[in-house]
Protein backbone atom coordinates (compact mmCIF):
# COMPACT_ATOMS: atom_id res chain seq x y z
CA UNK A 1 0.00 0.00 0.00
CA UNK A 2 0.96 3.49 -0.17
CA UNK A 3 3.37 4.63 2.66
CA UNK A 4 1.99 7.78 4.19
CA UNK A 5 4.06 9.89 5.96
CA UNK A 6 3.61 11.05 10.01
CA UNK A 7 4.58 14.12 11.41
CA UNK A 8 3.41 13.96 14.96
CA UNK A 9 3.74 12.32 18.23
CA UNK A 10 6.40 10.04 19.67
CA UNK A 11 5.51 6.94 21.01
CA UNK A 12 6.61 5.30 23.78
CA UNK A 13 6.92 1.35 24.14
CA UNK A 14 7.29 0.09 28.12
CA UNK A 15 9.01 -2.91 29.24
CA UNK A 16 6.14 -5.49 30.73
CA UNK A 17 7.63 -5.82 33.79
CA UNK A 18 7.55 -1.59 34.08
CA UNK A 19 4.03 -1.98 32.83
CA UNK A 20 2.72 -4.26 35.44
CA UNK A 21 4.37 -1.79 38.07
CA UNK A 22 1.62 1.17 36.70
CA UNK A 23 -0.82 -1.51 36.68
CA UNK A 24 -0.38 -3.07 39.55
CA UNK A 25 0.98 -0.60 42.15
CA UNK A 26 -0.03 2.48 40.35
CA UNK A 27 3.57 3.59 40.43
CA UNK A 28 4.43 6.09 38.26
CA UNK A 29 7.57 4.78 37.18
CA UNK A 30 8.10 3.99 34.05
CA UNK A 31 10.72 3.78 31.97
CA UNK A 32 10.16 4.56 28.30
CA UNK A 33 11.58 2.62 25.40
CA UNK A 34 11.76 4.16 21.87
CA UNK A 35 10.29 1.33 20.09
CA UNK A 36 7.01 -0.58 19.66
CA UNK A 37 7.05 -4.53 17.82
CA UNK A 38 3.33 -5.21 17.48
CA UNK A 39 3.15 -8.97 15.49
CA UNK A 40 0.48 -9.89 13.28
CA UNK A 41 -0.31 -12.81 10.65
CA UNK A 42 1.29 -15.99 12.67
CA UNK A 43 1.23 -18.29 9.73
CA UNK A 44 2.91 -22.52 9.87
CA UNK A 45 6.04 -20.79 8.63
CA UNK A 46 6.19 -16.60 8.66
CA UNK A 47 5.12 -14.02 11.14
CA UNK A 48 5.26 -10.14 10.47
CA UNK A 49 6.63 -7.52 12.69
CA UNK A 50 5.96 -4.05 12.33
CA UNK A 51 8.13 -1.77 14.04
CA UNK A 52 8.21 1.50 14.75
CA UNK A 53 10.74 4.01 16.70
CA UNK A 54 10.29 7.38 17.60
CA UNK A 55 13.56 8.13 16.45
CA UNK A 56 15.28 7.06 12.96
CA UNK A 57 17.11 3.84 13.36
CA UNK A 58 18.23 0.66 12.10
CA UNK A 59 17.44 -2.59 13.70
CA UNK A 60 17.35 -5.95 13.01
CA UNK A 61 16.04 -9.26 14.43
CA UNK A 62 17.55 -12.24 15.59
CA UNK A 63 15.65 -15.21 16.85
CA UNK A 64 15.39 -19.00 17.27
CA UNK A 65 13.87 -22.08 19.41
CA UNK A 66 15.25 -21.59 22.57
CA UNK A 67 15.55 -19.04 25.09
CA UNK A 68 18.52 -16.60 24.83
CA UNK A 69 19.75 -18.35 21.73
CA UNK A 70 19.37 -16.89 18.32
CA UNK A 71 20.77 -18.54 15.52
CA UNK A 72 18.71 -16.83 12.85
CA UNK A 73 18.27 -13.31 12.22
CA UNK A 74 16.74 -10.68 9.57
CA UNK A 75 18.59 -8.07 7.10
CA UNK A 76 19.19 -4.81 8.79
CA UNK A 77 16.10 -2.42 8.30
CA UNK A 78 16.82 1.10 8.67
CA UNK A 79 13.29 3.49 9.42
CA UNK A 80 12.44 7.02 9.82
CA UNK A 81 11.05 8.22 12.98
CA UNK A 82 7.42 7.39 14.16
CA UNK A 83 6.95 5.96 10.67
CA UNK A 84 6.52 1.58 10.63
CA UNK A 85 8.50 -0.82 8.80
CA UNK A 86 7.26 -4.48 8.28
CA UNK A 87 9.47 -7.36 8.16
CA UNK A 88 8.45 -10.93 8.05
CA UNK A 89 10.31 -13.60 9.86
CA UNK A 90 9.88 -16.49 7.17
CA UNK A 91 11.46 -20.37 7.02
CA UNK A 92 9.66 -21.09 10.99
CA UNK A 93 8.67 -24.46 11.46
CA UNK A 94 5.26 -25.11 12.38
CA UNK A 95 3.85 -25.78 16.14
CA UNK A 96 6.89 -24.29 17.84
CA UNK A 97 7.41 -21.71 20.11
CA UNK A 98 10.25 -18.64 19.01
CA UNK A 99 11.79 -16.62 21.19
CA UNK A 100 13.56 -13.45 19.41
CA UNK A 101 15.12 -10.23 20.42
CA UNK A 102 15.59 -6.83 18.24
CA UNK A 103 18.98 -5.17 17.77
CA UNK A 104 18.84 -1.91 17.13
CA UNK A 105 20.70 1.63 16.68
CA UNK A 106 19.46 4.98 16.62
CA UNK A 107 20.57 7.16 14.58
CA UNK A 108 23.74 8.82 15.60
CA UNK A 109 24.95 6.49 18.03
CA UNK A 110 27.85 3.74 17.64
CA UNK A 111 26.47 0.53 18.98
CA UNK A 112 23.29 -1.73 18.78
CA UNK A 113 21.53 -2.47 21.86
CA UNK A 114 19.51 -5.46 22.27
CA UNK A 115 15.84 -5.74 22.98
CA UNK A 116 14.45 -7.74 26.00
CA UNK A 117 13.70 -11.42 24.78
CA UNK A 118 10.02 -11.61 23.03
CA UNK A 119 8.23 -14.63 21.64
CA UNK A 120 5.40 -16.01 19.56
CA UNK A 121 4.36 -19.30 18.68
CA UNK A 122 3.84 -20.56 15.27
CA UNK A 123 0.26 -22.28 13.85
CA UNK A 124 -0.56 -25.14 16.58
CA UNK A 125 -0.89 -28.76 14.85
CA UNK A 126 -4.55 -30.72 15.59
CA UNK A 127 -4.32 -32.18 19.15
CA UNK A 128 -1.88 -29.26 20.48
CA UNK A 129 -3.71 -27.28 23.18
CA UNK A 130 -3.72 -23.27 23.33
CA UNK A 131 -4.86 -20.12 24.19
CA UNK A 132 -6.46 -16.87 22.75
CA UNK A 133 -7.97 -13.46 23.96
CA UNK A 134 -10.49 -11.45 22.33
CA UNK A 135 -11.26 -7.88 23.68
CA UNK A 136 -13.75 -5.05 21.87
CA UNK A 137 -15.10 -1.60 21.65
CA UNK A 138 -12.09 0.05 23.44
CA UNK A 139 -13.14 3.56 22.50
CA UNK A 140 -9.97 5.16 23.24
CA UNK A 141 -10.69 8.12 20.84
CA UNK A 142 -13.76 8.99 23.00
CA UNK A 143 -15.32 9.28 26.60
CA UNK A 144 -16.09 5.93 26.44
CA UNK A 145 -12.56 4.60 27.19
CA UNK A 146 -10.33 5.08 29.66
CA UNK A 147 -6.56 4.53 29.04
CA UNK A 148 -5.36 3.49 32.22
CA UNK A 149 -8.61 0.86 32.25
CA UNK A 150 -7.25 -0.56 28.86
CA UNK A 151 -3.79 -0.50 30.29
CA UNK A 152 -5.26 -3.28 33.29
CA UNK A 153 -7.19 -5.25 30.39
CA UNK A 154 -4.02 -5.35 28.21
CA UNK A 155 -1.84 -6.81 31.50
CA UNK A 156 -4.71 -9.53 31.83
CA UNK A 157 -4.23 -10.36 28.97
CA UNK A 158 -0.43 -10.70 28.76
CA UNK A 159 -0.85 -12.81 31.83
CA UNK A 160 -2.91 -15.61 30.06
CA UNK A 161 -0.45 -16.10 27.55
CA UNK A 162 -2.11 -16.78 24.52
CA UNK A 163 -1.02 -17.10 21.06
CA UNK A 164 -2.42 -14.70 19.45
CA UNK A 165 -5.23 -12.24 20.34
CA UNK A 166 -8.77 -10.34 18.36
CA UNK A 167 -10.17 -7.03 18.54
CA UNK A 168 -13.98 -6.93 17.78
CA UNK A 169 -13.72 -3.11 16.43
CA UNK A 170 -14.09 0.30 17.95
CA UNK A 171 -11.15 0.55 17.75
CA UNK A 172 -9.60 3.46 16.45
CA UNK A 173 -12.01 5.27 14.81
CA UNK A 174 -13.36 7.55 14.25
CA UNK A 175 -16.41 8.54 12.99
CA UNK A 176 -17.88 10.88 14.76
CA UNK A 177 -17.52 13.84 12.48
CA UNK A 178 -17.18 11.76 9.58
CA UNK A 179 -17.23 14.87 7.13
CA UNK A 180 -15.02 16.73 8.46
CA UNK A 181 -12.08 14.88 10.01
CA UNK A 182 -8.78 14.41 7.96
CA UNK A 183 -6.59 12.38 7.19
CA UNK A 184 -3.83 13.99 9.72
CA UNK A 185 -6.31 13.28 12.36
CA UNK A 186 -7.02 9.86 11.34
CA UNK A 187 -3.23 9.32 11.28
CA UNK A 188 -3.09 10.78 15.09
CA UNK A 189 -5.62 8.24 15.87
CA UNK A 190 -3.78 5.12 14.97
CA UNK A 191 -0.48 5.63 15.64
CA UNK A 192 -1.48 7.09 19.12
CA UNK A 193 -2.71 3.55 19.62
CA UNK A 194 0.15 1.38 19.02
CA UNK A 195 2.21 2.42 22.77
CA UNK A 196 -0.67 0.31 23.89
CA UNK A 197 -0.42 -2.62 22.11
CA UNK A 198 3.16 -2.49 21.89
CA UNK A 199 3.18 -3.55 25.37
CA UNK A 200 1.70 -6.53 24.82
CA UNK A 201 2.01 -7.37 21.07
CA UNK A 202 5.50 -7.79 20.60
CA UNK A 203 4.67 -11.46 21.84
CA UNK A 204 0.57 -11.76 21.58
CA UNK A 205 0.17 -11.11 17.36
CA UNK A 206 -2.76 -9.51 16.95
CA UNK A 207 -6.11 -9.58 15.14
CA UNK A 208 -8.27 -6.54 13.80
CA UNK A 209 -11.91 -7.14 13.12
CA UNK A 210 -13.70 -3.85 12.14
CA UNK A 211 -16.50 -2.07 13.96
CA UNK A 212 -19.09 0.67 12.69
CA UNK A 213 -16.81 3.32 14.32
CA UNK A 214 -13.53 2.50 12.17
CA UNK A 215 -15.80 4.38 9.40
CA UNK A 216 -14.38 1.85 6.29
CA UNK A 217 -18.57 1.57 5.66
CA UNK A 218 -19.65 1.75 1.40
CA UNK A 219 -21.27 4.77 3.14
CA UNK A 220 -18.43 7.16 3.21
CA UNK A 221 -15.98 4.92 0.47
CA UNK A 222 -17.37 6.78 -2.06
CA UNK A 223 -17.63 10.50 -0.82
CA UNK A 224 -15.36 12.62 -2.57
CA UNK A 225 -12.79 9.96 -3.38
CA UNK A 226 -9.89 9.64 -2.15
CA UNK A 227 -10.48 12.06 0.09
CA UNK A 228 -12.45 10.32 2.35
CA UNK A 229 -12.91 8.54 5.93
CA UNK A 230 -13.02 5.18 4.83
CA UNK A 231 -9.83 5.35 2.29
CA UNK A 232 -8.11 7.42 4.75
CA UNK A 233 -9.18 4.92 7.56
CA UNK A 234 -8.11 1.81 5.63
CA UNK A 235 -4.73 3.34 4.78
CA UNK A 236 -3.40 4.39 8.18
CA UNK A 237 -4.99 1.04 10.18
CA UNK A 238 -2.98 -1.42 7.44
CA UNK A 239 -0.47 1.28 7.67
CA UNK A 240 0.48 0.39 11.58
CA UNK A 241 -1.37 -2.45 12.49
CA UNK A 242 -0.10 -5.54 9.92
CA UNK A 243 -4.17 -7.87 9.13
CA UNK A 244 -4.10 -11.18 7.35
CA UNK A 245 -4.66 -10.96 3.71
CA UNK A 246 -4.40 -14.07 1.53
CA UNK A 247 -1.50 -15.93 0.94
CA UNK A 248 -2.20 -19.71 1.04
CA UNK A 249 -2.62 -20.42 4.95
CA UNK A 250 -5.10 -17.10 4.90
CA UNK A 251 -8.12 -17.52 3.02
CA UNK A 252 -10.32 -13.88 2.39
CA UNK A 253 -11.05 -10.81 0.84
CA UNK A 254 -9.03 -11.14 -3.09
CA UNK A 255 -9.77 -7.61 -4.08
CA UNK A 256 -7.66 -5.14 -4.47
CA UNK A 257 -9.28 -1.98 -4.05
CA UNK A 258 -7.72 1.93 -6.01
CA UNK A 259 -6.46 4.73 -3.73
CA UNK A 260 -3.36 2.77 -2.74
CA UNK A 261 -5.58 0.53 -0.72
CA UNK A 262 -4.59 -2.74 -2.29
CA UNK A 263 -6.19 -5.71 -0.32
CA UNK A 264 -8.74 -3.96 2.44
CA UNK A 265 -7.34 -7.14 4.88
CA UNK A 266 -11.15 -6.87 6.03
CA UNK A 267 -12.04 -10.57 6.28
CA UNK A 268 -10.56 -13.64 6.66
CA UNK A 269 -9.93 -16.99 7.93
CA UNK A 270 -7.32 -19.36 9.08
CA UNK A 271 -7.15 -22.56 11.14
CA UNK A 272 -4.88 -22.92 14.47
CA UNK A 273 -4.99 -26.36 15.98
CA UNK A 274 -8.39 -27.91 16.29
CA UNK A 275 -9.94 -24.24 15.66
CA UNK A 276 -10.97 -22.63 12.69
CA UNK A 277 -10.90 -18.97 12.76
CA UNK A 278 -13.89 -16.73 10.41
CA UNK A 279 -13.49 -12.75 10.95
CA UNK A 280 -16.08 -10.38 8.97
CA UNK A 281 -16.66 -7.73 7.82
CA UNK A 282 -20.08 -6.50 8.02
CA UNK A 283 -19.40 -2.90 6.75
CA UNK A 284 -17.72 -2.75 4.07
CA UNK A 285 -20.18 -4.17 1.47
CA UNK A 286 -23.62 -2.06 2.06
CA UNK A 287 -26.82 -2.81 -0.19
CA UNK A 288 -27.75 0.80 -0.09
CA UNK A 289 -24.82 3.50 0.93
CA UNK A 290 -26.52 5.06 3.59
CA UNK A 291 -24.70 5.70 7.02
CA UNK A 292 -27.35 3.64 8.49
CA UNK A 293 -28.97 1.21 6.35
CA UNK A 294 -32.09 -0.35 7.58
CA UNK A 295 -33.03 -3.98 7.88
CA UNK A 296 -31.80 -5.53 4.35
CA UNK A 297 -29.75 -3.39 3.35
CA UNK A 298 -26.83 -4.64 6.05
CA UNK A 299 -25.13 -7.23 3.93
CA UNK A 300 -21.64 -8.83 3.98
CA UNK A 301 -21.92 -8.62 0.24
CA UNK A 302 -21.98 -11.76 -2.39
CA UNK A 303 -17.84 -12.40 -2.33
CA UNK A 304 -17.77 -12.60 1.39
CA UNK A 305 -21.24 -14.46 1.37
CA UNK A 306 -19.65 -16.86 -0.87
CA UNK A 307 -16.51 -17.06 0.56
CA UNK A 308 -17.84 -17.55 4.52
CA UNK A 309 -20.34 -20.14 2.84
CA UNK A 310 -16.85 -21.93 1.11
CA UNK A 311 -15.20 -21.85 4.58
CA UNK A 312 -17.35 -23.05 6.60
CA UNK A 313 -18.44 -25.70 4.27
CA UNK A 314 -14.27 -26.96 3.49
CA UNK A 315 -13.67 -27.10 6.97
CA UNK A 316 -12.74 -29.95 9.16
CA UNK A 317 -11.87 -27.83 12.22
CA UNK A 318 -13.88 -29.46 15.20
CA UNK A 319 -14.16 -26.01 16.60
CA UNK A 320 -15.56 -23.14 14.09
CA UNK A 321 -15.48 -19.60 16.01
CA UNK A 322 -16.70 -16.93 13.63
CA UNK A 323 -16.15 -13.20 14.93
CA UNK A 324 -17.80 -9.43 13.99
CA UNK A 325 -18.59 -6.50 15.22
CA UNK A 326 -22.63 -7.23 15.54
CA UNK A 327 -25.00 -9.13 13.56
CA UNK A 328 -26.56 -6.31 12.06
CA UNK A 329 -24.15 -3.83 11.86
CA UNK A 330 -26.29 -1.54 14.00
CA UNK A 331 -28.89 -2.22 16.45
CA UNK A 332 -28.38 -3.75 19.37
CA UNK A 333 -28.51 -7.82 20.86
CA UNK A 334 -27.54 -11.05 19.67
CA UNK A 335 -30.63 -13.30 19.36
CA UNK A 336 -32.78 -10.90 18.73
CA UNK A 337 -31.34 -9.71 15.90
CA UNK A 338 -30.06 -13.10 14.79
CA UNK A 339 -33.30 -14.39 13.53
CA UNK A 340 -34.02 -11.35 11.24
CA UNK A 341 -32.96 -10.04 7.39
CA UNK A 342 -29.66 -11.93 5.76
CA UNK A 343 -28.26 -13.22 9.29
CA UNK A 344 -31.64 -15.43 9.73
CA UNK A 345 -34.07 -14.59 6.92
CA UNK A 346 -37.14 -13.24 8.61
CA UNK A 347 -38.71 -10.32 8.00
CA UNK A 348 -41.90 -8.57 9.01
CA UNK A 349 -43.48 -7.77 12.38
CA UNK A 350 -42.02 -10.12 15.05
CA UNK A 351 -39.88 -11.74 11.88
CA UNK A 352 -42.82 -13.63 11.05
CA UNK A 353 -42.29 -13.91 7.29
CA UNK A 354 -39.48 -15.72 5.51
CA UNK A 355 -38.45 -13.45 3.01
CA UNK A 356 -34.76 -14.36 2.23
CA UNK A 357 -35.51 -16.07 -0.78
CA UNK A 358 -36.68 -12.66 -2.43
CA UNK A 359 -34.59 -10.65 -0.60
CA UNK A 360 -31.08 -12.69 -1.82
CA UNK A 361 -32.35 -14.28 -4.77
CA UNK A 362 -29.83 -17.17 -5.80
CA UNK A 363 -28.16 -17.42 -1.94
CA UNK A 364 -28.61 -20.74 -0.33
CA UNK A 365 -29.24 -19.83 3.00
CA UNK A 366 -29.24 -17.52 5.53
CA UNK A 367 -26.18 -17.09 7.71
CA UNK A 368 -27.56 -18.75 11.28
CA UNK A 369 -28.59 -21.16 9.20
CA UNK A 370 -24.80 -21.42 7.26
CA UNK A 371 -23.94 -21.48 11.24
CA UNK A 372 -26.20 -24.22 11.74
CA UNK A 373 -25.42 -26.41 8.60
CA UNK A 374 -21.62 -26.61 9.06
CA UNK A 375 -21.73 -26.73 12.97
CA UNK A 376 -19.81 -23.05 14.00
CA UNK A 377 -19.32 -23.50 17.90
CA UNK A 378 -19.71 -20.19 19.30
CA UNK A 379 -20.18 -16.66 17.48
CA UNK A 380 -18.63 -13.76 18.94
CA UNK A 381 -19.96 -9.78 18.50
CA UNK A 382 -19.36 -6.75 20.17
CA UNK A 383 -20.96 -3.34 19.59
CA UNK A 384 -23.09 -3.82 22.35
CA UNK A 385 -20.84 -2.99 25.09
CA UNK A 386 -22.06 -5.88 27.60
CA UNK A 387 -21.25 -9.66 28.46
CA UNK A 388 -23.92 -11.42 27.37
CA UNK A 389 -24.12 -15.37 26.49
CA UNK A 390 -27.12 -16.45 24.48
CA UNK A 391 -27.79 -19.99 22.74
CA UNK A 392 -29.49 -20.45 19.61
CA UNK A 393 -29.42 -23.96 17.60
CA UNK A 394 -26.93 -25.00 19.87
CA UNK A 395 -24.38 -22.09 18.73
CA UNK A 396 -23.35 -19.70 21.29
CA UNK A 397 -23.83 -16.19 20.55
CA UNK A 398 -21.49 -14.00 23.01
CA UNK A 399 -21.24 -10.67 23.24
CA UNK A 400 -18.11 -9.16 24.83
CA UNK A 401 -18.17 -6.44 27.09
CA UNK A 402 -16.07 -2.95 26.77
CA UNK A 403 -12.25 -3.35 27.25
CA UNK A 404 -11.96 0.00 28.95
CA UNK A 405 -15.07 1.04 30.59
CA UNK A 406 -13.92 2.29 33.87
CA UNK A 407 -18.04 2.35 35.05
CA UNK A 408 -17.93 -1.47 34.13
CA UNK A 409 -21.56 -0.91 33.13
CA UNK A 410 -21.87 1.77 30.53
CA UNK A 411 -23.54 -1.55 28.09
CA UNK A 412 -25.29 -2.75 30.97
CA UNK A 413 -26.92 0.38 31.27
CA UNK A 414 -28.05 0.92 27.70
CA UNK A 415 -28.30 -2.64 26.04
CA UNK A 416 -29.50 -4.84 28.39
CA UNK A 417 -32.26 -5.25 27.92
CA UNK A 418 -31.19 -6.40 24.17
CA UNK A 419 -30.46 -9.78 25.28
CA UNK A 420 -32.57 -12.79 26.41
CA UNK A 421 -30.37 -14.49 28.97
CA UNK A 422 -27.25 -14.24 30.83
CA UNK A 423 -26.40 -10.48 30.77
CA UNK A 424 -23.69 -9.25 33.04
CA UNK A 425 -22.02 -6.08 34.01
CA UNK A 426 -18.05 -5.79 34.07
CA UNK A 427 -14.62 -4.61 32.37
CA UNK A 428 -12.50 -7.07 30.54
CA UNK A 429 -12.05 -9.80 28.03
CA UNK A 430 -12.55 -13.11 26.83
CA UNK A 431 -10.19 -16.00 27.48
CA UNK A 432 -10.82 -19.33 25.40
CA UNK A 433 -8.87 -22.18 25.74
CA UNK A 434 -9.18 -24.47 22.89
CA UNK A 435 -8.14 -28.57 23.44
CA UNK A 436 -8.27 -31.20 21.27
CA UNK A 437 -12.26 -31.71 22.23
CA UNK A 438 -12.69 -29.00 24.96
CA UNK A 439 -12.81 -25.14 24.42
CA UNK A 440 -13.73 -23.30 27.57
CA UNK A 441 -14.45 -19.45 27.76
CA UNK A 442 -14.11 -17.35 30.65
CA UNK A 443 -14.97 -13.99 31.05
CA UNK A 444 -11.92 -12.46 33.04
CA UNK A 445 -13.04 -8.79 34.28
CA UNK A 446 -10.33 -5.96 34.61
CA UNK A 447 -10.49 -3.65 37.83
CA UNK A 448 -8.28 -0.70 38.49
CA UNK A 449 -6.61 -1.06 41.43
CA UNK A 450 -8.36 1.52 43.54
CA UNK A 451 -11.72 -0.27 42.52
CA UNK A 452 -10.62 -3.77 44.34
CA UNK A 453 -9.75 -2.09 47.54
CA UNK A 454 -13.12 -2.63 49.52
CA UNK A 455 -12.82 -6.75 48.63
CA UNK A 456 -15.59 -7.02 46.51
CA UNK A 457 -13.90 -7.57 43.61
CA UNK A 458 -10.61 -8.62 42.42
CA UNK A 459 -9.01 -7.71 39.51
CA UNK A 460 -8.83 -10.76 37.05
CA UNK A 461 -11.91 -12.36 38.39
CA UNK A 462 -13.65 -15.22 36.73
CA UNK A 463 -17.49 -13.61 36.03
CA UNK A 464 -18.35 -16.36 33.81
CA UNK A 465 -17.55 -19.79 32.40
CA UNK A 466 -18.71 -22.51 29.80
CA UNK A 467 -17.68 -24.88 27.46
CA UNK A 468 -18.38 -25.80 24.06
CA UNK A 469 -17.11 -29.60 23.11
CA UNK A 470 -17.24 -33.15 24.58
CA UNK A 471 -15.47 -31.60 27.80
CA UNK A 472 -19.31 -30.97 28.48
CA UNK A 473 -21.12 -34.14 29.92
CA UNK A 474 -24.51 -31.99 28.55
CA UNK A 475 -23.30 -30.77 25.43
CA UNK A 476 -23.03 -27.54 24.12
CA UNK A 477 -23.50 -25.67 27.65
CA UNK A 478 -21.99 -26.40 30.39
CA UNK A 479 -20.30 -25.38 33.84
CA UNK A 480 -20.83 -21.65 34.78
CA UNK A 481 -21.76 -21.13 38.23
CA UNK A 482 -24.97 -18.89 37.29
CA UNK A 483 -26.58 -22.20 36.06
CA UNK A 484 -26.81 -23.06 39.63
CA UNK A 485 -29.34 -20.24 40.22
CA UNK A 486 -32.42 -21.22 39.47
CA UNK A 487 -35.99 -18.38 38.85
CA UNK A 488 -39.14 -19.76 38.53
CA UNK A 489 -41.97 -19.88 37.48
CA UNK A 490 -40.80 -17.63 34.17
CA UNK A 491 -43.41 -16.36 33.73
CA UNK A 492 -44.52 -15.43 37.14
CA UNK A 493 -47.69 -14.69 38.63
CA UNK A 494 -47.66 -13.78 42.39
CA UNK A 495 -44.70 -14.75 43.14
CA UNK A 496 -41.07 -15.94 41.74
CA UNK A 497 -38.69 -18.01 43.62
CA UNK A 498 -34.99 -17.85 43.89
CA UNK A 499 -33.34 -20.99 44.65
CA UNK A 500 -29.70 -21.36 44.40
CA UNK A 501 -27.17 -24.28 45.33
CA UNK A 502 -24.73 -24.06 48.28
CA UNK A 503 -22.09 -22.94 47.04
CA UNK A 504 -23.52 -19.64 45.71
CA UNK A 505 -23.93 -16.66 48.54
CA UNK A 506 -26.98 -14.19 47.38
CA UNK A 507 -27.06 -11.01 49.02
CA UNK A 508 -29.01 -9.05 47.51
CA UNK A 509 -32.13 -9.52 44.66
CA UNK A 510 -33.71 -6.60 43.25
CA UNK A 511 -36.58 -6.47 40.72
CA UNK A 512 -35.64 -3.45 37.48
CA UNK A 513 -37.81 -2.15 35.12
CA UNK A 514 -37.02 -2.22 31.60
CA UNK A 515 -35.26 1.13 32.06
CA UNK A 516 -33.41 -0.21 35.17
CA UNK A 517 -34.96 1.28 37.83
CA UNK A 518 -35.31 -0.65 41.27
CA UNK A 519 -39.02 -1.28 41.81
CA UNK A 520 -38.18 -4.14 45.07
CA UNK A 521 -35.12 -5.83 46.56
CA UNK A 522 -34.63 -8.39 48.86
CA UNK A 523 -32.49 -11.13 51.03
CA UNK A 524 -35.03 -14.00 50.47
CA UNK A 525 -35.60 -16.24 48.39
CA UNK A 526 -39.52 -15.46 47.29
CA UNK A 527 -40.12 -12.26 46.06
CA UNK A 528 -43.97 -11.39 46.40
CA UNK A 529 -44.81 -9.09 42.68
CA UNK A 530 -48.46 -9.27 42.87
CA UNK A 531 -48.58 -5.62 42.75
CA UNK A 532 -46.14 -5.70 39.51
CA UNK A 533 -48.28 -4.94 36.57
CA UNK A 534 -47.51 -6.99 33.70
CA UNK A 535 -44.68 -6.72 31.51
CA UNK A 536 -41.22 -7.91 30.91
CA UNK A 537 -38.51 -7.06 34.24
CA UNK A 538 -35.33 -8.29 34.97
CA UNK A 539 -33.71 -9.81 38.20
CA UNK A 540 -30.31 -8.49 39.45
CA UNK A 541 -28.60 -11.01 41.74
CA UNK A 542 -25.96 -10.01 44.19
CA UNK A 543 -23.90 -12.71 45.23
CA UNK A 544 -20.35 -13.16 46.84
CA UNK A 545 -19.36 -14.93 43.96
CA UNK A 546 -20.51 -12.27 41.41
CA UNK A 547 -23.49 -10.86 40.24
CA UNK A 548 -26.19 -11.40 37.28
CA UNK A 549 -29.11 -10.23 35.78
CA UNK A 550 -31.99 -12.62 34.19
CA UNK A 551 -34.78 -11.13 32.59
CA UNK A 552 -38.26 -12.56 33.48
CA UNK A 553 -42.20 -12.10 32.31
CA UNK A 554 -44.45 -10.98 35.08
CA UNK A 555 -47.63 -12.17 33.51
CA UNK A 556 -51.16 -12.14 36.07
FE1 LIG B 1 -18.59 0.38 20.43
Amino acid sequence: MQKLCSKFCSLQNFSLLAFFFLVVGNIDILQAQPYSIILGRPTDNSITASVMFDQSAEFYLEYGIQKGDYPFKTNTVSLVKNMPEEIDLVNLMPNLRYYYRMQYRIAGTASFVASPEYNFHTQRSTGNSFTFTIEADEHLYDKKGVKNMYDVTLANQAVDNPDFMLSLGDIFGDDHEPFTITSSELDVLHRNYRPFLGKICHSIPFYVCLGNHEGEMDYYYNMNAPNNLCVWGTQWRKYYFPNPYPNGFYTGNTENEPYGIGNPENYYAWTWGDAMFVVLDVYRDQCDTSAKPGGWAWTLGRPQYNWLKSTLETSTAKFKFVFAHHVRGQGRGGLTNAKFFEWGGYDGTNGTSYNFPNKRPGWEKPIHQLFVDNGVSIFFQGHDHVFAHEVLDNIVYQTLPMAADSTYKIGMLANADAFVSDTLEGTGHLRVNVSSDCAKVDFVRAYLPADTLKGKHQNREIAFSYNVGKCSSTGILTNHKFEKIKLFPNPANDHLMIQSEAEIKITKITLQNALGQNLLSTQNSVLDIQQIPNGIYFIAIESLQGNLIRKIIIQH
